[in-house]
């Protein structure tokens, strides 16, 4: 007995030993997608153009493979399919952005096949026990209206209001968590935003809150969000201050969080209001992280806005994405620095995943990435992180934007050549499958 003890001690340090990281009862587990990147059918219905079709369709687009999200996922046809994907999960919300160029046409009236598509989406969910989380906003700007100058335009707030009211009244009856805007530094930063924090796009999310607020909530008792995105930065050296990395965090996710999140928010009051009727209607955060760097203070300054360099450890995984390695506990620092300057809000993590090349279905990589920063949020939560919902990024491979369909995310992979689009489970959705019935992850 003591023999076969001392073996098991043994063997057990030379081996990796697992640990188990728990998630509250009451934690809910899903996947998320955006509408360009799946659904297809660019120009059917009554759809009319967005910004990424007109980028894709140019001759010379410098989207990597010369791709389009024309076909994509065919999720126009085949929503059923990620429905069922969804489903034989056990996820219980699903996130999916509603294409503004399918609500509403360019002389915006209601383009009723496009409620009927969503109607069929959100019915289609709720069905099988899936809530609907709603982006109204992931990057698919109505073409017509960067014409007039997109997020620099301030009559586009009023657009903005318009199409949301459109979705709250077609839609809210059955959904009740929305996200006004995915990722708005990343879109303003991107090629096809404009504009460096455009205000347009602060004062669009208060004022579509408001709306909600006075017109729909009584009935709807809905929640309005918005969803940031940030890294985490760790110092490079030991000479990196503190302040230094405080800068750096509200660089990237304090221009937006500061004036929706802290007391002393320096926006305008409009956007003051909004909080303050926001603790009334019982939001949460929206929070997108996938990766981290290290920062030190800039040697060229004038380069760079923040005045901070920023890069990767050299030991840190990468993925098949140039901006995407692994730092788990990035997320579990994020959490906390998220807690202490925003007076421990709910978070909802709204997108986290990995990228690999095409056809990988065993993506031990993404295993991996996903176990890893699935027990960092566990940690988070432990020391008093108020997170109470994962929707992994993505349901299925998609058009990821400039990189065309050269790096997939997908738990569950698309061959985009076959016409009809299967969705083939990877390795990770037999993870997520045990993740969500056990509510923990070995480590
Ligand atoms: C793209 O090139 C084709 C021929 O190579 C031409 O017919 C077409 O007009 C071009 N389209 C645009 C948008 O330039
Ligand atoms: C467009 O692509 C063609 C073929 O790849 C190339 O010859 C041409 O120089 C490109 N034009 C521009 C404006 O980049
Ligand atoms: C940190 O600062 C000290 C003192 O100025 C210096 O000697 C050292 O080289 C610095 N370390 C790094 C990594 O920059
Ligand atoms: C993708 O689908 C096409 C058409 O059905 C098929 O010829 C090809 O072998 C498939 N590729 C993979 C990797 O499954």
């Amino acid at each position: 007995m003591i023999i076969f003890k001392i073996f098991t001690f043994i063997n057990l340090s030379t081996l990796v030993f697992a640990e188990i990281y728990n998630f509250p009862n009451n934690f809910i587990w899903g996947a998320a997608s955006a509408s360009y990147q799946i659904e297809g059918a660019w120009n059917v219905d009554g759809k009319i153009p967005s910004i990424w079709d007109t980028a894709s369709h140019k001759n010379n687009s410098s989207i990597r493979d010369g791709s389009t999200g024309d076909d994509a996922g065919m999720s126009y046809y085949y929503y059923e399919k990620d429905i069922q994907a969804l489903k034989d999960i056990g996820f219980e919300v699903y996130r999916f952005s509603i294409a503004w160029t399918r609500i509403l046409t360019k002389a915006n009236q209601v383009n009723q096949k496009g409620i009927d598509y969503y109607n069929k989406v959100i019915d289609g969910l709720l069905d099988v026990g899936i809530q609907p989380l709603v982006t109204m906003y992931h990057w698919d700007l109505p073409q017509y209206l960067q014409d007039l100058g997109g997020w620099t335009n301030p009559a586009i707030v009023k657009y903005f209001e318009v199409y949301a009211d459109t979705l709250f009244a077609s839609f809210g009856d059955r959904v009740e968590e929305w996200i006004t805007f995915n990722e708005p530094k990343t879109f303003c930063n991107g090629g096809y935003g404009e504009g460096w924090d455009a205000p347009e796009i602060k004062t669009a999310h208060a004022n579509v809150y408001h709306l909600y607020k006075n017109k729909y909530f009584t009935k709807q008792q809905g929640k309005v969000g918005i969803c940031l995105d940030t890294t985490f930065s760790f110092p490079a050296n030991e000479n990196v201050t503190d302040e230094l990395v405080d800068k750096a965090m509200h660089f990237s996710l304090g221009r937006y969080a500061n004036p929706i999140y802290s007391a002393d928010g320096d926006y305008p009051s409009v956007m003051r209001e909004a909080i303050d009727q926001r603790v009334k209607m019982k939001g949460e955060d929206a929070l997108n992280y996938y990766t981290s760097n290290l920062i030190k203070p800039s040697l060229n300054p004038a380069d760079s806005d923040s005045e901070i360099d920023s890069s990767f450890d050299p030991s840190w995984k990468r993925s098949a994405s140039s901006w995407l390695v692994s730092v788990p506990e990035g997320l579990y620092h994020l959490l906390l620095w998220i807690k202490d300057h925003y007076n421990n809000p709910l978070v909802y993590i709204t997108e986290n995943g990995w990228s690999d090349l095409p056809m990988t279905t065993e993506d031990d990589g993404r295993v991996e990435y996903l176990r890893e920063h699935l027990a960092t949020m566990s940690r988070a939560i432990t020391d008093g992180c108020r997170v109470e919902a994962y929707t992994v990024w993505s349901l299925t491979d998609n058009f990821e934007w400039m990189k065309g369909y050269t790096e997939r995310f997908g738990i569950y992979a698309i061959n985009f050549t076959d016409p009809e689009r299967p969705r083939i489970p990877k390795k990770s959705v037999d993870l997520m499958k045990q993740v969500v019935r056990d509510n923990f992850v070995e480590v």
